[in-house]
């Protein structure tokens, strides 16, 4: 393993990993490959921009004359995936770039890596694969059951990557991440949005009772897990990588406002989002099995991030601009002017 391709590298978790990756192991180059769509950035990338060991391309996953082209100008023999259209409620308002980028442009990626039989092929997925959780913990071998146009996008592309390693022996590694927090988070995802939203005084609008439990994870720790996942996985395996620290969307939304000394009364419940999942939890004993354990606790963790938007409004205050405003238009105005009730 020398030249690894990281696809999607100027996203929220991609630019984690990259970061991680270039500083940790200054033998390998990291070519980031990405189409930077309105979730890629690189200033993102910014830490590492002057780094030998680093590189950036542009271009699309599901472009196979353009991957090709990178394959062979930077000799890659590794490939982790990170590219998607990664958010829920953009995917049920618009499912086609989900379709184009999780489902095919990953089996283009598969196609060429099989083709130029690559050492090793990492596919970052979810557990939104395994659709709601009632109770208990998701394992590995739980069968798929998505429930959003994402999720099932994401299923989609896992099931392809699984052909390609036992019909073509490609050897690849799947991990399956929960929810992800941390700086440099595009502010459409609950953490970073309601945490930008409430700087400015703005409503936070809460989905339904904000009793969904989902399982929050340090963005720092998905990358190491993704980093031992690719080292020490086993070909053809998947490796859940969990937080193991399921709370309610209302605790969390109560808590930013703490952190930021905000009042609860800009919290606002709105109408829920379309086939919302209750809960999402996962087992992670395998990837722990290999050596990983999360660094962060979620009390650290917040209040660090919290902090990060506070100190970098350069960051994120260009991005609510233009385009975004549109996206807010669509999801949000209907919402909160349905909403006649303060805090769920
Ligand atoms: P993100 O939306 O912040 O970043 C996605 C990146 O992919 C962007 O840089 C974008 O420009 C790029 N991209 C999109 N379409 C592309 C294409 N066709 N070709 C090349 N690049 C393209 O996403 P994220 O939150 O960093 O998530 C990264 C991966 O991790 C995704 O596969 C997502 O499904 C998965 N994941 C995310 C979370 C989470 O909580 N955010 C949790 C588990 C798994
Ligand atoms: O579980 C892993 C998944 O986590 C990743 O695969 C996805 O890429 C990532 O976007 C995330 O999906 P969620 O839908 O769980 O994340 P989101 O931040 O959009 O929402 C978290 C919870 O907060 C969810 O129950 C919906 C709720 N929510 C979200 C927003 C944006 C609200 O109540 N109001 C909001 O405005």
């Amino acid at each position: 393993m020398k030249n690894i391709l990281v696809t999607g590298g100027a996203g929220f978790i991609g630019s984690a990993f990259v970061r991680y990756m270039v500083e940790t192991y200054p033998d390998y180059n990291i070519i980031v490959y990405d189409k930077l769509t309105y979730a890629g950035n690189l200033d993102n990338l910014l830490p590492v921009s002057d780094e030998p060991n680093y590189r950036f391309d542009r271009g699309d996953i599901a472009d196979r004359e353009t991957v090709r082209r990178v394959f062979d100008l930077y000799d890659i023999d590794t490939v982790v995936n990170f590219a998607a259209e990664s958010h829920v409620d953009r995917s049920i308002l618009s499912p086609d770039a989900f379709i184009h980028t999780d489902v095919v442009g990953t089996y283009i990626l598969l196609d060429e890596s099989r083709r130029r039989n690559l050492e090793r092929f990492v596919q970052v997925s979810t557990d939104e694969v395994y659709g709601d959780v009632e109770e208990g913990f998701s394992t590995e071998d739980d069968p798929f059951a998505p429930n959003s146009p994402y999720a099932a996008s994401k299923a989609g592309g896992e099931m392809m990557v699984r052909a390609y390693h036992v019909t073509h022996g490609l050897n690849t590694v799947i991990t399956r991440g929960s929810n992800t927090y941390g700086p440099y988070q595009y502010p459409e995802k609950l953490i970073p949005f309601f945490t930008t939203e409430a700087i400015d005084d703005r409503p936070l609008p809460v989905y339904g009772d904000g009793r969904q439990v989902r399982d929050w994870l340090h963005v720092d720790d998905h990358a190491r897990g993704i980093d031992m996942a690719l080292h020490r996985g086993e070909p053809g395996e998947a490796y859940n990588v969990a937080g193991e620290n399921q709370r309610t969307n209302i605790d969390i939304t109560h808590r930013i406002l703490e952190l930021l000394g905000k009042p609860d009364t800009l919290i606002k419940s709105v109408p829920d989002r379309e086939g919302h999942d209750r809960r999402y939890a996962m087992n992670c004993d395998k990837l722990r099995a290999l050596g990983w354990e999360r660094q962060t606790t979620f009390e650290d963790g917040l209040e660090a991030t919290v902090r990060w938007y506070i100190e970098n409004e350069w960051w994120w205050r260009k991005i609510k601009t233009g385009a975004y405003l549109d996206y807010y238009k669509a999801q949000y105005a209907a919402r909160l002017a349905a909403s006649d009730s303060p805090a769920p």
